[in-house]
């Protein structure tokens, strides 16, 4: 089996920026609380016509172009979202129509927060094996949109937005390495939306209940956190036949700057080689670590070779680890190598 790799990015968030001042003004809340308890300043927040579907697209449109991508010359398209536009049509069909990516085939990936590390592990394997030449693989949600705003207990933590990557063929022992992946479906109720679906359809008594919101044990999940990130991270690197020494980045979903620093700790990682950019968009779920990659790579830290580890955990509960060997050359040389690798290599 060939490897596959990362030869495009793309990110999207919204232009509304919503600060802790602005959020003491709505609940009984404090800049200092949140800051201290998890190190976020400020999150964007999607407007009425801000969907997945769109900010997903509009990533997605910047991943294609600096992979020097075609829309028609894409094979297949994975959504990570746990916010969909609708409950059918998957987002990633909606994002197909929008990029006029008509001979792509779409579907959407629903694994929370853990969605983009479950979406690069799966999608990676599909154009390793040659069944499709690339990949646009979307993180994206605009949980804003399922915040029950008068809940300081969860509205001060999310904001929106949206990362996007190409996938395609790269040499072999660069790209995806390995991976991890996980499930506690016994912990399904410790963060979950729960109406608005089939168990309970809309209806004035859930609307009633404020079942259409985010519910989450938040010292649970984070217990939780705390534990699956090093452990999920340190199989990886393991599986790979590495050790925290050999790791350039590491690049976790941005949910807390507490659980990066003990998921760090018991990593046994230096802090100066995580990435966080928790403080300016909150907990993004499925986009937090491709837009962690994107800037990143645009800032100039992760450069062409580095070994990079992500990690995510969230509703399911789930966790997901990847390994990859950075595969896109300093940022403004991309194009020409991308567009050669995402179309050259293998057909469908
Ligand atoms: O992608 C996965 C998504 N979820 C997560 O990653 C969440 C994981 N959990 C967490 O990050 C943390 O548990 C939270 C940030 C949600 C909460 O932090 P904590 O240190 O676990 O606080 P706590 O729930 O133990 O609450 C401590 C106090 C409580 O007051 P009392 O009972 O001690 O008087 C809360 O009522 O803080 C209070 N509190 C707040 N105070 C000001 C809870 N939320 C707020 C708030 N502002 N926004």
């Amino acid at each position: 089996m060939r490897s596959a790799g990362i030869v495009g990015l793309g990110m999207a968030v919204p232009q509304r920026v919503l600060t802790n001042a602005d959020l003491e003004k709505m609940v009984d809340t404090s800049d200092q609380w949140i800051l201290e308890r998890t190190g976020i300043r400020e999150r964007r927040v999607a407007g009425e016509d801000e969907t997945s579907s769109t900010l997903g697209a509009a990533a997605a449109r910047e991943a294609l172009e600096s992979a020097g991508l075609d829309p028609l010359d894409v094979d297949l398209i994975v959504c990570a979202t746990t916010s969909p536009d609708m409950l059918f049509p998957s987002t990633a069909c909606l994002v197909q129509h929008q990029l006029g990516c008509v001979r792509a085939a779409a579907f959407d990936l629903s694994a929370a927060c853990s969605g983009f590390a479950y979406g690069l592990a799966v999608t990676s394997q599909l154009v390793a094996s040659g069944a499709f030449r690339n990949a646009l693989l979307i993180g994206v949600d605009v949980l804003t949109k399922f915040l029950d705003w008068t809940d300081r207990s969860t509205c001060v933590l999310f904001g929106d937005g949206a990362g996007a990557v190409v996938l395609a063929p790269v040499e072999s022992g660069r790209g995806l390495l390995g991976f991890d992946l996980g499930a506690d479906g016994s912990g399904a109720d410790l963060l979950t939306i729960p109406g608005g679906a089939g168990k309970h359809p809309i209806s004035e008594e859930s609307l009633r209940e404020k079942l259409r919101y985010i519910r989450m044990d938040g010292q649970q999940v984070f217990r939780f956190a705390v534990r699956v990130m090093g452990e999920s991270a340190a199989r990886a690197v393991e599986k790979c036949g590495l050790t925290p020494d050999d790791v350039d980045w590491f690049v976790p979903h941005q949910a807390n700057i507490r659980i990066i620093d003990s998921a760090t700790r018991r990593l046994g990682i230096d802090p100066a080689r995580v990435y966080v950019n928790v403080d300016r968009y909150g907990n993004t779920s499925a986009a937090s670590i491709p837009i962690a990659l994107y800037e990143a790579y645009h800032s100039g830290c992760l450069k062409e070779d580095d070994t990079v580890v992500t990690v995510g955990f969230g509703a399911g509960l789930t966790w997901a680890s990847c390994v990859l060997v950075w595969t896109m050359p300093p940022a403004g040389r991309q194009n020409r190598q991308s567009a050669a690798a995402a179309e050259g290599v293998g057909a469908r």
